[in-house]
């Protein structure tokens, strides 16, 4: 198959001939359809994330439609449409049990050194004797084909075009979820959103889709603002207009002077996660941070902020457990009930991978989508 592999840190990404071994006990082969280009591909391929390694093929937004499955596998079947998990649910772990977490536990370790759950690749170059190629948060959908744990596949509506679907691989189902599932929004509450990227737009139909009455989404972009209100932000503000009153403002504007009942990073600026704790109601506003800062970074939050009752929590993949959580998701893009499209600003062929770091890297539009038929 083709495949954009990750040779060297900094370089561009090769699209080359490699192999992929079948499936084995618990695996699945997936034809992918269609991969959004994110910023964690990018992050790991410049070489600044610590846990980087290479080679390795990128990509985890995949999605697309089962070709085979391998032995003891019984809740997928060839034909079914599915999105790609970099976030398993394996349904029997200590956390996977617990309605209070998606933070699966089963194949972690083996995710994060780049093996399949056995503790091997199905990846390698081509030929006999070949070397091992390592997957990448064990999805590697820079690629036409991908084996995968069962318990990291999402099955879909069929009906749901997938070059849609794949964006809730990620960011997406992130910031639906934060607001959805970690911070549990109110109707009639009023939120504010900092960072109208992927995470941030999803973040405001999240909060839309759970009934707040006011969305304020504050962004450096005016392009990005404007995505924000098509999302059901109710109030705009300019990141970078008188920076330093930027929270005094926000907090007058909302629960009578004393700040929003939810507030949400999505930006990965530790600066801006602080504002959000600060733009938090006092005695019950609740802070969801999903951005991921740099390595070393803190954040620096004066603890009479929370004795006084603001509370802040995190929110990895928005909290959604992924094989029961995307599907629905997906549903309600079916039933019209989030407006997808405006995310995809480019359609691009996998051999066009490193154009879409490119764009990203110049934030020209929120996502590209790899099309592989095309
Ligand atoms: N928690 C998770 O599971 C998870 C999943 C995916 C992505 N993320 C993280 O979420 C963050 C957002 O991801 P994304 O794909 O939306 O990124 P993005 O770069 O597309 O969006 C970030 C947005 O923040 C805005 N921004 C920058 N500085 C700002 C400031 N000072 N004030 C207000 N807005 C500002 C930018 O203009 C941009 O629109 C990243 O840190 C990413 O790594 C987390
Ligand atoms: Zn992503
Ligand atoms: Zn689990």
């Amino acid at each position: 198959m083709r495949a954009a592999v990750l040779e060297d840190f900094g370089e561009p990404l090769v699209v080359q001939e490699v192999e992929l071994r079948d499936p084995r006990a618990g695996e699945v082969l997936v034809r992918l359809e269609a991969c959004g280009v994110c910023h964690t591909d990018m992050y790991t391929a410049s070489g600044v994330d610590p846990s980087g390694y290479a080679p390795t093929v990128l990509g985890h937004e995949g999605a697309g439609v089962v070709e085979r499955v391998g032995e003891d596998v019984t809740s997928l079947s060839e034909g079914d449409h599915v999105v790609t998990l970099f976030s398993p649910q394996c349904g029997e772990c200590v956390h996977c049990v617990d309605p209070r977490t998606n933070l699966c536990m089963a194949i972690r370790a083996e995710q994060n050194l780049g093996h399949l759950p056995d503790g091997t690749t199905r990846l390698k170059r081509p030929g006999d004797g070949g070397a091992d190629i390592r997957h990448f948060m064990g999805t590697s959908t820079f690629a036409e084909y991908t084996v995968m744990p069962e318990i990291a596949l999402a099955k879909v509506d069929p009906e749901a075009p997938l070059d849609r679907a794949c964006l809730f691989a990620c960011g997406l189902s992130t910031g639906l979820g934060a607001a959805m599932n970690t911070a549990q929004v109110d109707a009639g509450s009023t939120c504010v959103v900092f960072g109208a990227g992927m995470v941030g737009l999803g973040a405001v139909a999240g909060c839309r889709l759970q009934g707040a009455e006011r969305i304020i989404c504050v962004d450096l972009s005016d392009d990005r603002l404007e995505l924000a209100r098509g999302q059901g932000a109710t109030d705009l503000m300019k990141a970078d207009d008188n920076p330093e009153s930027l929270v005094e403002r926000l907090v007058e504007m909302t629960g009578g002077g004393y700040g929003a009942d939810y507030t949400f990073e999505a930006t990965g600026n530790v600066k801006v996660m602080a504002q959000a704790v600060e733009a938090a109601r006092m005695a019950w506003g609740l802070c969801t941070v999903a951005g991921v800062a740099g390595k070393g970074e803190t954040l620096d939050v004066i603890p009479r902020w929370l004795i006084t009752g603001r509370r802040v929590a995190g929110s990895s993949f928005g909290g959604v457990k992924g094989r029961e959580g995307v599907p629905k998701l997906v549903d309600l893009y079916m039933q019209g009930e989030i407006d997808v499209d405006p995310f995809i600003s480019h359609r691009i062929t996998l051999d066009e991978v490193n154009r879409g770091f490119e764009l990203m890297e110049a934030q020209d539009g929120i996502r590209s989508v790899i099309e592989f038929s095309r």
